[in-house]
């Protein structure tokens, strides 16, 4: 028996069809190890690019290349089993027309076997979803805040503020449904717009910083585990991971000095 029929996956139209149903429990991972975990409980892990923030210390999502991601998805995918995996396309790789856009996404599916890619953009990205989704690759689109923007943003800002701007997110959400995307991330959106949302379209709205009431939620795994000393204001940490790390790593740096650390009679028995 194949590796392919062993492992049972969640499929696209799984996610797809839970639309207004049980919420969608989802969170980013980049490792084998930490995937491994939330595969347990995920329906969905996303090697998002905030990768590069959280990672590899970079200042933006913007400098991050598509061999990073695929390292990271193929790691992500090697260790778990029943999670849809998605990648997210990072910025550069997509943006210029939908042929470079299939290249791109094509590589990504082929090298790290994931399931799904996603791409930021709203109505401006809908011919591309279409191109994608005609051709095999299933897209999960995000709009409202889309860090790749940040440099045309002037920043991550909450988007809707503004209740003369809901049109626009309205427009865009439409547009990359009908365009074929299977599922929407709304991120950095104002609760009643995300929730307005929601409602209006026929595919599952997956919220981050947006709303209760979307279909489903997705945070950085990082964020809610307490590793990172600054977190968005939205985020719940449901772990202390952080200070846990620094507190085992003082206890070892402090054994080593005053040699209290255990010999090998007492460590390999
Ligand atoms: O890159 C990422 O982690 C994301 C999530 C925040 C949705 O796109």
């Amino acid at each position: 028996m194949s590796k392919q029929t062993q492992i049972r996956r969640t499929t696209v139209p799984q996610i797809a069809a839970r639309k207004g149903g049980e919420p969608i429990v989802s969170l980013t991972s980049y490792h084998a190890h930490t995937a491994a975990i939330v595969d347990k409980y995920a329906d969905f892990i996303l090697v998002g690019d905030s990768l590069g923030m959280v990672m590899h210390g970079m200042e933006s999502t913007v400098g991050v290349p598509l061999d990073l991601m695929i390292m990271h998805g193929k790691a992500v995918v090697r260790g778990t089993q029943k999670a849809l995996v998605v990648v997210d396309m990072p910025f550069g790789t997509y943006e210029e027309s939908p042929a470079v856009a299939f290249r791109n996404a094509a590589k990504i599916m082929k090298e790290t076997q994931c399931g799904a890619v996603k791409l930021e953009g709203g109505k401006r990205m809908a011919e591309t979803i279409r191109f994608l989704t005609e051709r095999g690759i299933p897209v999960m689109a995000h709009i409202g805040l889309t860090p790749q923007s940040s440099n045309v943003m002037g920043g991550f800002k909450t988007q809707g503020r503004d209740e003369d701007s809901w049109e626009l997110h309205e427009e865009d959400a439409r547009a990359v449904a009908e365009a074929g995307a299977f599922a929407i991330v709304l991120e950095g959106m104002v609760e009643p717009l995300a929730a307005k949302i929601t409602k209006q379209i026929p595919i599952p709205t997956i919220g981050i910083g947006a709303s209760a009431e979307c279909d489903g939620q997705i945070l950085v795994l990082e964020d809610m585990l307490g590793l990172n000393e600054w977190t968005p204001k939205f985020v719940k940490v449901y772990g202390d991971l952080g200070p846990a790390i620094e507190r085992a790593v003082s206890q070892y740096a402090e054994e080593v000095k005053d040699r209290s650390f255990p010999g090998e009679d007492e460590v390999y028995r």
